[in-house]
């Protein structure tokens, strides 16, 4: 199609012109009273220029031809908005919703009317209705009165009173404090049995380009990104997460996201904001997101329409649009990375999947030797236990040491002899524990198996053989 031509834009524009159609329409109607979809037009235009009496009484017309018209009914919700008769709005549009034939424009106006009445629940109910058919609908006086219904998150004032909260995080504005936390971890990669290529990974690919950030600008390099790790349940995800802002002495946060997904429309992504408002104040840190296939979950389940909004705030939030990441290190980890959108993949987002698996032998020692520090024992034979430690995970080892210790407390409480621990105590609990990643191998099999796109599962199907 080609540009329009100049008469087409007189007739768009140039409200004479639409004056003498009116005047034309109602010539037509006067000589057929019964043409309702004239009727209608004519009604329409009316409204477009603010004749709303014409308007209604046009419409009032119809109604008496026509009692069920549609059309006829949504006019006269406009009149009725416009006039600020809002209650008959809601009348109308309630009995155009219980027929199933109710457009977006007319729930929004009995949103709106709702909103104005202070029925602000009743508002709401609307309102995830128009998001459920439009994720992307967005509308000032809607948004701003029922995407954030109490969380009221005052983005003007500073948060540096600190007061009784001691890391600054304004508590009382934010979402709770269970939903996330800050600390200054005390453990570091040397804490971290085995796992050598991971922290060699997570060196280059976010800690150099923290430390030399100059340096990597000289270059042109962009930096940014974060790292997903992914594996099975008690591998030490969390855990070398945390060591990472160790390593260089940062804060880490660290973020559950069902916590902070809320079932009040707008709450999740002002949760989200603010969690990335706390993490750039709070610069260097490592935000750590923890379960991030629940954001995928939520993206499939179009039930909550709420998802699609935080999954995109989180995306862009990633990207720093409006605010910059610099000094904010992002780490996330799942379960189920098969999940995931692969929007997230995507360069200066999580662009680098690690697996995290279950420790090898050398790790295995390694992690023992971790955890037995500082414990009474005997000389212990790590490679002989380890020989009874198929499929443990790092969480595996420690509640197999934690049997063993329990049952040395046992014995001494009986016997009041203080006894160490000893390479056949900690043989037998291994025995009486059970390998909690075999479970998730069966599950993982399938998607490396089946649903292996460019190879990104690839690590666990070398760790399968
Ligand atoms: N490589 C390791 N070195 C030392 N300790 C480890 C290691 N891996 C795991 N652990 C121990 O195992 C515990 C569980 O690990 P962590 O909580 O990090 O697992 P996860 O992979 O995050 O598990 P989940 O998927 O259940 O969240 C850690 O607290 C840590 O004590
Ligand atoms: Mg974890």
């Amino acid at each position: 199609m080609a540009f329009q031509s100049s008469k087409n834009k007189r007739t768009l524009f140039n409200p004479y012109m639409n004056h003498q159609d009116i005047e034309a329409l109602k010539e037509a109607i006067a000589s057929s009273p019964d043409n309702l979809p004239l009727r209608l037009i004519l009604a329409g235009k009316y409204l477009n220029f603010g004749m709303i009496e014409e308007a209604d009484a046009e419409y009032q017309v119809v109604l008496d031809y026509d009692k069920d018209n549609i059309k006829a009914k949504e006019g006269l919700a406009e009149v009725y908005f416009r006039r600020g008769k809002y209650s008959a709005v809601i009348i109308i549009v309630e009995e155009l919703i219980s027929r199933q034939k109710v457009t977006e424009r007319m729930l929004v106006i009995c949103a709106k009317s709702l909103v104005r009445e202070k029925s602000l629940e009743e508002a709401q109910e609307i309102y995830e209705k128009i998001l459920d058919h439009n994720p992307d609908f967005e509308d000032k006086e809607l948004d701003e009165n029922l995407r954030m219904p109490s969380f009221d998150f005052d983005e003007g004032e500073d948060f540096e009173d600190e007061g009784d909260d001691p890391f600054g995080f304004g508590f009382e504005r934010g979402p709770e404090d269970k939903d996330f936390f800050m600390e200054k971890p005390d453990i570091s990669f040397k804490d971290v049995g085995g796992m050598e290529s991971l922290k060699e990974e997570i060196d280059l690919k976010i800690i150099k380009p923290l430390e030399n950030a100059e340096l990597y600008a000289a270059y042109g390099k962009k930096i940014g990104g974060g790292i997903l790790l992914y594996g099975p349940p008690g591998c030490g995800k969390t855990y070398i997460a945390k060591a990472t802002a160790g390593q260089i002495n940062a804060n880490f946060i660290a973020v559950g996201i069902s916590d902070i997904l809320d079932m009040w429309i707008g709450r999740s992504e002002k949760n989200m904001g603010y969690i990335f408002d706390v993490a750039r104040r709070n610069t260097p840190c490592v935000l750590f997101f923890d379960e991030v296939d629940a954001l995928g979950a939520s993206r499939s389940d179009m039930k909550n329409s709420s998802g699609r909004h935080v999954i995109n705030q989180f995306l862009s939030e990633l990207d720093g649009v409006s605010a910059s990441n610099e000094g904010i290190l992002i780490m996330g980890a799942t379960n189920a990375p098969w999940h995931l959108d692969t929007a997230f993949r995507r360069p200066g987002r999580f662009d680098r999947i690690l697996f995290v698996p279950p420790p090898d032998n050398l790790s295995k020692v390694k992690i023992l030797e971790i955890i037995m520090k500082g414990k009474p024992m005997e000389k212990i034979d790590y490679k002989k236990i380890i020989e009874h430690t198929n499929h443990f995970s790092g969480a595996d080892l420690k509640a197999m040491v934690d049997i063993a210790i329990e049952d040395k407390l046992r014995i001494v409480m009986k016997t009041g002899i203080p006894e160490p621990i000893t390479t056949t105590d900690l043989i037998q609990a291994a025995k009486r524990h059970h390998a909690s990643t075999r479970e998730w191998f069966n599950t993982a099999k399938n998607y490396a198996v089946f649903a292996n796109e460019s190879g990104i599962y690839d690590e666990i199907l070398k760790y399968i053989k």
